[in-house]
């Protein structure tokens, strides 16, 4: 009786649908949410540099997380061609993060260090200048405009709000590190920087304090 009631009601229908979903939601959600691996900075993570934050924005701005996922997934020939599979703890500074499975392009967590400065400078003013059948567009413009010290303040500032642990001094002394630097060279910066994170060598002093969670 009660079940026949449910399903010829469409009121009752429709909250029951919400709660059981919402249910099933908070399930898979909250515990993520207290889950030292997906809340706390990997080993070995390094706080992005002033310049490198305003490449970010940069690569947010332009949209090139439309082509590009910056997360290399746990599966052997992804491993093969970019490198260690992405964990949650690498992302955990980056407000938004740039995971993803939108792969025009390939994925670039892993590109820092795979090509030279003056190779992205080129690619990123004609790609085809140096892989011919690339159909990514160019950027010539971020070479001409340059990045604004205030402008990374804040977002410093707004991060920093958002659990990045950036100090007075960093922000402080972020205009004077990007001064006379184009929106080219932060992206530059923060593409180079893709990597994954370098866990500290065992010297002996970490040996001592044993490893940390
Ligand atoms: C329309 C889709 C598209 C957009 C938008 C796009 N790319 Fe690409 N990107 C590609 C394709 C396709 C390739 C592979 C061919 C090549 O190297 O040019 C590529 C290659 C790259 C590579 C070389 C990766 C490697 O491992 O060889 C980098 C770095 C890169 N893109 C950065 C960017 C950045 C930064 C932006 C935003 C400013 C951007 N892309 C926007 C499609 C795109």
């Amino acid at each position: 009786m009660k079940h026949e009631l449910v399903e010829k009601n469409v009121v009752w229908l429709g909250i029951l649908i919400v709660v059981a979903i919402a249910f099933g939601g908070i399930v898979e959600i909250v515990p993520l949410m207290f889950q030292t691996s997906a809340t706390k900075p990997a080993e070995g993570l390094p706080m992005r540099t002033p310049l490198e934050v305003a490449g970010r924005d940069v690569y947010i701005r332009e949209g090139c997380y439309n082509c590009h996922s910056q997360m290399v997934r746990a599966l052997h020939e992804e491993v093969l061609r970019y490198g260690p599979r992405s964990t949650a703890g690498e992302s955990v500074w980056d407000h938004p993060f740039q995971w993803g499975s939108k792969r025009t392009g390939p994925d670039l967590a892993r590109v820092g260090g795979r090509y030279s400065d003056d190779w992205h400078r080129i690619h990123l003013l004609n790609p085809r200048d140096v892989v011919p059948e690339s159909n990514m567009p160019g950027y010539p413009w971020l070479a001409e405009s340059p990045v604004d010290g205030e402008e990374v303040q804040a977002m410093m500032t707004a991060l920093r709000r958002v659990g990045v642990p950036f100090t007075d001094a960093d922000i402080a002394g972020a205009p004077q590190a990007v001064r006379g630097k184009s929106k080219m060279d932060a992206l530059i910066a923060f593409l180079q920087s893709l990597k994954a994170p370098q866990p500290a060598k065992q010297t002996a002093a970490a040996a001592q304090t044993g490893e940390r969670s």
